[in-house]
């Protein structure tokens, strides 16, 4: 394999998945930045496309990246590439023949697939496509069930399932190197965990915050707002010690109604614990407690590598805080309370996202990151609207569509400076630093748009993607 690492002007070819389309570059960016690799994209990138060619990388970085990624399905040493056949040949012809020998040579196996994007062809037009590239210097022989070496003819016929060309709008060809972990999204299905909730993250965003916020091993990961321990799961299996804190008694002691169909209560054993222990990463779990994420009770410093989260929004659960009845003006009246905590009051969505900004700026140890979402109303969303923090970097602001005029933002941060005495007042001082007031009324914004019976169904809907 050593052979590999020292060939010259290698490119690589990522073939990225079109789900979770906003995601894919800023999650391979992360994992690149994790072992301090710059992401140098080909000319011709285009965001939409299901394919990146990467610069300036080793054939190490790329397995790197694979074992981590879930929005990226395969990588390819890339051999030659064009718009049409004549110009993917010539291509393959300059491409260096040292860098071809050791992967062709006598007495080696190999195999060559062709995969296409937005067209299936018959199998004879495959084998057509295999027998064109003929001109190729194999010396070994084909073996279709373990080859030692798999080359893919790929195949770009663009995004519009309605207008497929007859023709590729473009082709490469290249060494596979690795799968990424698709798996996991399978394998970590919130439908077969033992331990859920009403809003449960989805296993591939959770897996998708966790490569954001380059969770590495060792690292200590904290969940503020943890519920059933979601992102605490796809953590640990990145192998970082994980801990969260929720104000629901009942969410932390995995007591009360359960989630699941069928079921009225939580069984024995239902909790974060429990969850890690199906996955067999028990051995990360540090702890999870009972405490409101408005009142630090954390040791002034910087205590955490990450801190990754989903907060409230007030749409499938309450956001609330701990208050005293003298704080209480008005009745709660749209918020259903099942906590053990005694007297509770409504927690703005504002200072959800205060003080989440401040607790990091805190809390985080210098380059540590700060992942979570964002709740937008799309008509009214702008970039301007994402808060600010002056001991916080933004690194990435991705949207995830939940209906015609909802979407979710994943906020990306990186902790730059310790906080100075005023830092945490920021945010009254400059509007940069609290552009979400008018937010504050996103659950209403979200009903809004709806009428009646869509309102209900829309209610419904997992925004989890589940
Ligand atoms: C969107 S859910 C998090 C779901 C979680 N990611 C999961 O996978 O289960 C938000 C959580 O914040 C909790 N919460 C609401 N207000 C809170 C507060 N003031 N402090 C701490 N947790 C709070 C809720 O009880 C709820 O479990």
């Amino acid at each position: 394999m050593a052979t590999c690492f020292t060939r010259p002007c290698l490119k690589y070819l990522l073939h990225l998945a079109q789900d979770h389309l906003e995601f894919r570059i800023p999650e391979i960016k992360a994992l690149l930045a994790l072992r301090a690799k710059p992401f140098n994209a080909c000319e011709n990138f285009k965001e939409k496309s299901p394919f990146v060619c990467l610069d300036g990388l080793s054939e190490e970085d790329v397995r790197w990246v694979m074992a981590r990624s879930v929005c990226a399905k395969s990588a390819f040493e890339l051999w030659g590439h064009g718009r049409t056949c004549a110009e993917l040949q010539t291509s393959l012809s300059s491409y260096p023949s040292e860098n071809m020998g050791p992967f062709m040579h006598k007495g080696s196996t190999y195999k060559i697939n062709v995969y296409t994007f937005n067209k299936t062809l018959l199998f004879a037009d495959r084998i057509k496509k295999i027998d064109a590239l003929e001109f190729l210097p194999f010396e070994g022989s084909v073996s279709l069930k373990s080859p030692e070496h798999i080359f893919c003819l790929l195949e770009d016929y663009g995004t519009d399932p309605n207008n497929i060309p007859e023709h590729p709008d473009y082709m490469y060809f290249g060494r596979w190197i690795a799968d990424g972990q698709r798996e996991l999204i399978r394998s970590h299905s919130v439908k077969n965990r033992h331990f859920i909730g009403n809003t449960s993250m989805d296993a591939g965003l959770s897996f998708i915050m966790a490569n954001h916020a380059k969770v590495h091993e060792n690292h200590l990961v904290f969940d503020p707002f943890v519920g059933t321990g979601s992102l605490l799961v796809a953590c640990s299996h990145f192998g970082a010690y994980v801990c969260g804190t929720d104000i629901d008694y009942n969410t932390i002691h995995g007591k009360g109604r359960s989630s699941r169909k069928n079921h009225m209560w939580r069984g024995p054993d239902e909790n974060i614990r429990a969850n890690l222990r199906q996955y067999g990463t028990e051995r990360m779990y540090v702890d999870v407690m009972v405490s409101d994420a408005s009142k630090s009770v954390w040791r002034k410093a910087a205590l955490f590598d990450a801190i990754i989260t989903d907060p409230p929004y007030g749409i499938r659960e309450s956001t609330r805080r701990t208050g005293s009845h003298k704080d209480i003006t008005k009745p709660l009246d749209v918020m259903y309370v099942e906590s053990h905590v005694p007297v509770s009051q409504a927690y703005h969505l504002s200072d959800i996202f205060t003080d989440l900004l401040n607790f990091s700026a805190e809390h985080l140890v210098i380059g540590g990151r700060l992942v979570y979402w964002l709740p937008v109303y799309r008509p009214e969303y702008c970039d301007e609207v994402v808060p600010l923090h002056p001991c916080l970097r933004l690194i990435s602001n991705c949207e995830q569509t939940l209906s015609s005029h909802t979407s979710r933002r994943l906020i990306t941060m990186e902790k730059i400076k310790d906080p100075e005495e005023l830092d945490s007042l920021a945010h009254l001082s400059d509007p940069r630093f609290s552009p979400y007031q008018g937010h504050n009324a996103f659950r209403q914004k979200y009903f809004s748009g709806l009428n009646k019976k869509s309102s209900k169904e829309d209610i419904k809907v997992d925004i989890n993607g589940e």
